[in-house]
């Protein structure tokens, strides 16, 4: 009954988060495509309230639009916020960390590499997206901050240092998840603090008849401009656990800080389109030669003392998704696989077996053979999908796994 409630909560949430999602960041998108096309007020022309203009043909007529100079006592009525969509997106995706992973966090743990328990797992991802926040707001605040260059290698810096931490105890998609969900709470904090925060100054300072002030204007803008470059990388890794090839390699850390960087760089010249005509030029040899790097890096093996046969059997593990239903400490779907060697198995018809490697071979290659007891016989055949080497790998994973379940 639990379980069936939280499926279908994490059902609600996943749709309410990719629409709202959809909605903010295509705000996101538009209001810089129109702040970077705004046609600039002459200087001399007779309205000096105008900063820009721009026409835009759709459904059938033309939006006129005008960026302007606010006036105390002409504040129109009514005036358009944009604040929900950016908050929705962040509750809706925390909500499903918490039902996700939080409930049992040992679903963000890899038994390979650390033998964190669930509860320590849970707070040491919410810890990061608090002294995550902390960091990078500190840091933009900062002297370093007011430079644009030194600012955004510090912001870096800092998600280079998170990957590699989580990346000693988290498995391949928490890890990209993790650093998805601490990026995008700097967004939503962004929001919340800095963007909104200014236009409540701008607007109090309005209502009690001072003029039009600017530099709020350009605070909020400086961090909107943070989020509009973090879009793409946010995106990437919350749709990562579709790409378990990059999250599964042993370079995984290497592989994300490759894509964060090309990606904000792709923002970045999409919107120095206007000015430079070389773009697409230097855009096509970008993402080139990122997806030459990230291809390498996806088969080198990492030269970390682990057992490279647990390891490989590991790499297999995810990128056959077996992870999509065999869920660490969640068994919804499918058994949970930690701890289950040498014990005994109940089956779906009465019987009891051991499980042993030839089981596990069985369950793997001819899984609809034994079903275990509680469960539909869902798991599809690996027969053909596995070369010997690496069924052998798998069962070598299989047997590592303890249970960090306490
Ligand atoms: C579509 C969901 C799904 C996928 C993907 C999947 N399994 Fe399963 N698996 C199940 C289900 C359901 C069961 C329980 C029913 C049964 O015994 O066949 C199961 C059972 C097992 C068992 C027996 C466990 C026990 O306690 O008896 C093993 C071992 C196993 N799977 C390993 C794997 C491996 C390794 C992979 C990836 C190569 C994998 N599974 C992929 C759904 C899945």
């Amino acid at each position: 009954m639990e379980s069936g409630f939280s499926e279908i909560a994490a059902i609600l949430l996943r749709f309410a988060h990719v629409v709202a999602a959809i909605m903010w960041i295509g705000n996101s998108l538009l209001f810089t495509w129109m702040e970077l096309r705004l046609i600039a007020r002459r200087s001399g022309a007779p309205d000096d309230d105008l900063i820009g203009h721009l026409d835009m043909l759709h459904g059938g007529g033309v939006f006129h639009l005008e960026k302007r100079i606010l006036r105390p006592g002409a504040i129109p009525v009514p005036l358009y916020w944009f604040k929900w969509q950016s908050y929705t997106t962040w509750l809706t995706g925390f909500s499903l960390l918490c039902v996700l992973f939080y409930r049992d966090g040992s679903t963000l743990a890899d038994a390979t590499r650390s033998d964190l328990s669930g509860p320590a797992s849970a707070g040491l991802s919410l810890a990061g997206l608090v002294i995550g926040w902390i960091y990078y707001d500190l840091l933009w605040r900062s002297p370093l901050g007011k430079n644009l260059w030194t600012g955004a290698i510090g912001t870096f810096v800092g998600i280079a240092a998170a990957a590699e931490f989580y990346g000693h105890y988290f498995n391949g998609r928490a890890l990209y998840l993790q650093i998805g969900a601490m990026m995008a709470t700097w967004m939503t904090a962004n929001v919340f603090v800095h963007i909104m925060g200014n236009q409540h100054r701008f607007m109090r300072a309005l209502e009690s008849g001072q003029p039009h002030d600017p530099s709020f204007g350009k605070r909020a803008k400086s961090r909107s401009l943070h989020n509009h470059h973090l879009t793409f990388p946010v995106l990437f890794l919350m749709l990562s656990a579709h790409f378990p090839r990059l999250h599964a390699a042993d370079l995984r850390v290497p592989i994300l800080l490759v894509t964060i960087l090309t990606l904000v760089a792709v923002k970045a010249l999409m919107n120095a389109r206007l000015h430079f005509r070389a773009w697409w030029i230097i855009l096509t040899a970008l993402v080139v030669s990122a997806t030459a790097i990230v291809a390498a890096l996806i088969h080198r093996p990492s030269t970390s003392p682990v057992n490279p046969e647990i390891t490989h059997g590991r790499q297999v593990f995810e990128a056959m998704a077996c992870g999509s239903c065999h869920m660490q400490g969640v068994a919804q779907i499918a058994p949970s696989l930690h701890g289950i060697y040498g014990t005994q198995q109940a089956l779906a018809d009465g019987t009891t077996v051991l499980i042993d490697e030839s089981y596990l071979r069985e369950s793997i290659l001819t899984p609809q053979a034994k079903i275990a007891a509680g469960f539909a016989p869902a798991m599809p055949s690996f027969q053909d999908r596995l070369s010997e080497e690496e069924l052998s790998a798998l069962i070598d994973y299989v047997r590592s796994l303890t249970p960090t379940n306490p």
